[in-house]
């Protein structure tokens, strides 16, 4: 299947219904006693080339949803289609055809130090992903090079390992390995938060450079308005698992609808000095 070319026009994420329930054990058997719902009957689309950001408060449900998209955690009910292909065992496609979703869909987390593994060097961190994919080492080496120039790390970084690394760059590395497989949509869950705000400001215009350059489309979870407001070109509010409201940034940010979204917003901290 030709995952390079799909039509324009289709959305790159389609979500319908979607619903994660996790279950509550307990009792000396730790038999499942309820269920917990973490995401409740979300839909949205995520158009290609676009910015959609996932805000709500803590324990909302937005890591478990992005995840849910990926396989990380089960979907109890509801559909995924990638490209208008339908998600189904990690697959997106029919029976006849089809490609694996960590193909398509790369997912960048918080903590760029826990998702590099401290023992191996950066060769072996980008070249993994791409050779078990089929592709040959120094083939894998030359894409690993290329996506290093375009994250800003230097070529000599590849015999080096994450600890060798600031935060920033680690994260930059995290970015060059999501990209390595050259997926379509880039998930990432809260990428800055660990991130000095002058280097959150850099890794943010990385990523909105990679989406115009490289024809991704992203979802986005972020806590900081600020962020939202530049970055992103539509925002889905989430409210104790439910999607409260979901439209273009500039009408959700400045006109909302939703009495959750209005607090949400009116709840920005400023700071000020006696
Ligand atoms: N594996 C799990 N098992 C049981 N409950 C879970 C699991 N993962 C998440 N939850 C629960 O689901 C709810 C949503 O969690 P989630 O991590 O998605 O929130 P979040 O919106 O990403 O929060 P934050 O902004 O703090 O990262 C929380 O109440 C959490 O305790
Ligand atoms: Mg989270």
């Amino acid at each position: 299947m030709d995952i390079q070319n799909f039509d324009s026009a289709v959305p790159a994420l389609e979500v319908n219904g979607l619903t994660v329930k996790f279950p509550i054990r307990g009792g000396v058997f730790s038999k499942v006693k309820d269920y917990f719902t973490a995401v409740d009957n979300v839909s949205f689309t995520l158009p290609q080339r676009k910015i959609l950001s996932i805000v709500g408060e803590s324990g909302c449900g937005k890591s478990t949803l992005v995840k849910s998209l990926v396989g990380l955690v089960p979907v109890t009910k509801g559909e995924i289609n990638l490209f208008g292909l339908p998600v189904k065992n990690g697959r997106a496609g029919n029976s006849k055809e089809s490609v694996r979703v960590s193909d398509l869909v790369q997912m960048i987390f918080q903590d760029p130090f826990s998702s590099l593994n401290p023992r191996q060097t950066v060769t072996e961190i980008l070249t993994a992903p791409v050779i078990a994919r089929g592709v040959s080492f120094d083939d894998a080496c030359k894409r690993a090079r290329e996506l290093l120039d375009r994250v800003s790390l230097p070529a000599g970084a590849m015999d080096k390992f994450p600890h060798e690394f600031s935060g920033g760059q680690r994260q930059r590395l995290c970015i060059a390995r999501s990209l390595m497989v050259r997926p379509k949509v880039l998930l990432c869950d809260e990428v800055t938060s660990a991130l000095d705000v002058s280097v959150q400001a850099q890794i943010l215009h990385l990523l909105d450079d990679l989406r115009c350059d490289l024809g991704l489309s992203i979802l986005f979870i972020s806590h900081d308005m600020q962020v939202v407001r530049a970055l992103s070109d539509e925002v889905l509010v989430m409210y104790f698992g439910h999607a409260v409201e979901h439209g273009p940034a500039d009408i959700v940010l400045t006109n909302p609808q939703n009495d959750y979204t209005k607090k949400l917003l009116a709840s920005v901290p400023t700071i000020r000095r006696k």
